[in-house]
């Protein structure tokens, strides 16, 4: 029987390799993205609402969720792409309101697309996952460990703030969840300038997330080690 696999950002770069191997492999994948993409439902990440919507829509027919991935990354906030670095007048003291509003923005961004809808997803996954299934969060080892001051204080702090509300709310899951699924943190680190390194650590991510079962949970399973 084919196992049904759902990754949310799915659609690009490492979440759509991934989504390709469990494809080849047999499985049947749903993706939901934030843009159009080959093979992927599309949902506007801005609206709370649409991407739950879209979401159902995704899975309706599934009797299922054996995988389910929060593979979305905002590049929000300060330290994201969008960084005081590239737009240095927004941290000068004469642009303290336009700093405060766009900050705002920012801000409620990168908890929307990190940490309230992961939250609501997994909820509404867990509808139609059970013992056998995992619910995995795609996060970083620099949201849990290198937490010294080698770096610039503002240096990807938006991304380690919503990738560690990530990983406690793996955490929560993996303690509590009422159908006994398994809950576990993956995390990668794909070198993108190395075609031939960066096909072995997806086959290592793939490998991984398809092998994660019951003593994964409350995990981090931390594929960039194998690389080093
Ligand atoms: N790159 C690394 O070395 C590394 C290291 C540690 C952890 N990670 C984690 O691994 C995952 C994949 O990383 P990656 O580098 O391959 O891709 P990424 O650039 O971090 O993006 C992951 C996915 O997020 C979605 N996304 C991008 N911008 C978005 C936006 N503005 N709004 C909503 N969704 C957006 C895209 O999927 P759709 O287009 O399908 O929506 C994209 O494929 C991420 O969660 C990342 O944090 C990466």
């Amino acid at each position: 029987m084919s196992r049904n696999v759902v990754i949310i950002g799915g659609g690009q770069k490492s979440g759509r390799m991934i989504a390709d191997r469990f494809r080849d492999n047999g499985y049947t994948v749903r993706v939901l993205s934030h843009r159009d993409h080959p093979n992927s439902l599309s949902a506007d990440f801005t609206d709370v609402n649409d991407v739950v919507r879209k979401f159902r829509q995704l899975v309706n027919d599934l009797d299922s969720i054996d995988i389910f991935l929060y593979n979305t990354n905002s590049h929000f906030g300060p330290g994201g792409s969008v960084d005081f670095k590239k737009n240095p007048d927004w941290y000068s003291p004469r642009q303290a309101v336009d700093r405060q509003s766009r900050l705002q923005e920012q801000w409620h961004k990168n908890m929307q697309f990190g940490m309230l809808l992961p939250n609501l997803l997994v909820l509404a996954a867990l509808e139609k996952m059970n013992a056998s299934s995992v619910g995995l969060f795609m996060t970083t080892f620099i949201s849990y460990a290198h937490l010294d001051l080698d770096n610039p204080y503002t240096d990807l702090l938006s991304y380690k703030a919503v990738k560690s509300v990530q990983n406690h709310m793996m955490l929560a899951f993996a303690a509590h969840n009422d159908v006994g699924a398994t809950f576990c943190s993956i995390t990668p680190h794909y070198p993108y300038e190395d075609p031939e390194k960066l096909n072995v650590v997806i086959e290592n991510v793939y490998q991984t997330i398809k092998n994660a079962g019951p003593e994964s949970n409350g995990k981090f399973l931390e594929v960039f080690k194998l690389l080093s």
